[in-house]
């Protein structure tokens, strides 16, 4: 039996190890920006990179006037950048400013959700076929959302009040929305399958944050290790492997029959789209994972922050009840009468930019040197990020920034002006919450259809408020680094609606 490592061993494998990940800080923060550096350098930034971990909004807010500035990261330094090289940053491609390595370096994607990360062919399938079949799938998403609210809530048959967790209400609500265009029928309402790819975006995020703190070659080591995503995976597979196989026999008997018989949803289209050699249950499982990591959390701590809002300002109710009930009246519930409701358009908007899920936005890896069209280099090795707390509190942007306007850009649209431009799922400079460019959120058509639904249905069919806060407050979110997480063990209340 091989003998256990002893003190001395220990010693010297940690002091590499500590060496290791030092110097490779240090290499990575070698070289600056030439724009202003806010803050301090001190010790290459790492004194200053965890100051900044609880300081985010300010800095961004301080460095906004500035146009460009720079600051040390935890994994090297960052330059912020306004809505004036947003084309810039938007227009580069992958092998100047790399979304895919800035992911890969921030959440290590490939060592949770594993390899197919790195050749995704699935994000053009959840462009084309599933964005392309939203109206057609919208009855079934409607009805899920539905569903999930009666579920959840489970309101007292007398009319009273019931506190809810707001934050669990919502993650499940989302969970089997997004999972009934996922994979669909019986699966999506199965609650050990929903428990498992819920928690698995929490998994993955936790395991990459931990990971990616890692020099490259520790990551692997790490992956495997330290990180709860292989058996959250095994989970899941689970129950989409057999799915699947099952598509694909049913696919070789009945041939062209199959063609007519055959579910739409994203499992199956991603199961037809698979090129030659690629036609593995496991790795179509690891696609889906990663459809879900990007869909879950993103909308359900948006969707969070709109709750929030609602419960916050009840008096905001009756106005989206008038048009919710109208163009219900005019479309039936349908993908047509969601897009004739810009208030519950306009008002999850301003949520998101007033609050939203984050401070930052499209950040990318600079592959070497990049000059960006004012002059400001973007060192190799060095990340370029979006300031978007800035550009979405700028008051020339947006007058009176921090005040909660609901009707903000659908006034704009009564005013005459661009309907698309004004639209929760138009990425643009002013309005970052889905990137821009190349990797442009591929799912926002829909995040934003799930979101107008879920509101639609509440202001329809509840009332909603605060216990014991004063009018108008939100519970406080919680910011870490660039993270906003709403108050995450709020309560709000809900009844069967009762109001006008
Ligand atoms: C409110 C909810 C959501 C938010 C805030 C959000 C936000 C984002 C952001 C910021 C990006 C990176 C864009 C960039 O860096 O330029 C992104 C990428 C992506 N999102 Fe979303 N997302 C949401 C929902 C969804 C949903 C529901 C899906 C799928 C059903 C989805 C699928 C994707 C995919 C596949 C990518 C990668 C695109 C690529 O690299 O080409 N997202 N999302």
């Amino acid at each position: 039996m091989a003998a256990p490592l002893d003190t001395v061993t220990w010693a010297v494998a940690l002091t590499v190890l500590i060496c290791a990940i030092l110097s490779w800080g240090f290499v990575s923060r070698s070289r600056k920006s030439n724009v202003p550096v806010l803050g301090s350098d001190f010790l290459f930034g790492y004194v200053m990179a965890f100051r900044l971990l609880t300081h985010y909004r300010q800095t961004l807010l301080e460095g906004y006037r500035k146009h460009a500035f720079q600051t040390p990261g935890l994994k090297g330094w960052i330059v912020f950048v306004s809505p004036e090289l947003y084309d810039d940053v938007r227009k580069s491609r992958d092998d100047a400013l790399s979304m895919p390595e800035e992911v890969k370096s921030s959440l290590a994607l490939e060592n949770t959700i594993g390899p197919v990360v790195l050749h995704p062919w699935h994000f053009a399938v959840v462009r084309k076929q599933m964005t392309q079949n939203l109206g057609a799938k919208f009855p079934e998403v409607y009805d899920e959302v539905l569903t999930a609210f009666e579920d959840e809530l489970q309101l007292p048959a007398n009319g009273d009040w019931r506190p809810v967790h707001a934050h669990d209400l919502i993650m499940s609500v989302v969970c089997r929305a997004s999972q009934r265009l996922f994979v669909g029928l019986p699966l999506c309402r199965d609650p050990e399958y929903n428990r498992i790819s819920r928690d698995f975006s929490g998994t993955v995020m936790m395991g990459g944050f931990l990971i990616a703190l890692f020099p490259t070659f520790l990551k692997p080591l790490v992956g495997r290790y330290f990180s709860a995503a292989p058996k959250a995976i095994r989970g899941v597979e689970k129950y989409i492997v057999p799915m699947i196989e099952e598509r694909w026999r049913q696919e070789r008997e009945l041939g062209d029959v199959w063609n007519e018989r055959k579910p739409a949803d994203v499992t199956q289209w991603f199961m037809d789209s698979a090129p030659e050699g690629e036609r593995d249950a496991k790795d179509i499982t690891a696609r889906i994972l990663s459809v879900n990591f990007a869909s879950t959390h993103t909308t359900s701590l948006s969707f969070t922050h709109v709750l929030y809002w609602l419960a916050a300002r009840p008096e905001f109710l009756p106005v989206l009840r008038e048009e919710v009930a109208a163009a219900v009246a005019a479309h039936g519930w349908t993908k047509g009468a969601l897009g004739a409701m810009r208030r519950v358009d306009s008002f999850i908007k301003e949520c998101l930019r007033v609050t939203g899920i984050g401070a930052t936005a499209m950040g990318r890896k600079a592959m070497g040197d990049v000059t960006l069209s004012d002059g400001t280099v973007v060192p190799k090795g060095a990340t370029v990020m979006l300031n978007m707390w800035g550009i979405h509190h700028d008051p020339e942007l947006f007058p009176r920034p921090d005040e909660f306007d609901p009707w903000r850009y659908s006034r704009r649209v009564e005013q005459g002006k661009s309907e698309v431009s004004n639209a929760l799922s138009t990425a643009s400079s002013d309005f970052l919450l889905w990137g821009g460019g190349a990797h442009v959120c591929a799912g926002r058509y829909f995040a934003a259809q799930e979101m107008k639904t879920m509101l639609a249905v509440i202001v329809s069919e509840y009332d909603v408020r605060f216990d014991g806060l004063e009018p108008g407050v939100r519970p406080k979110d919680t910011w870490f680094a660039f993270s906003c997480i709403p108050a995450s063990n709020a309560r709000v209340l809900f009844r069967r609606r009762q109001t006008c």
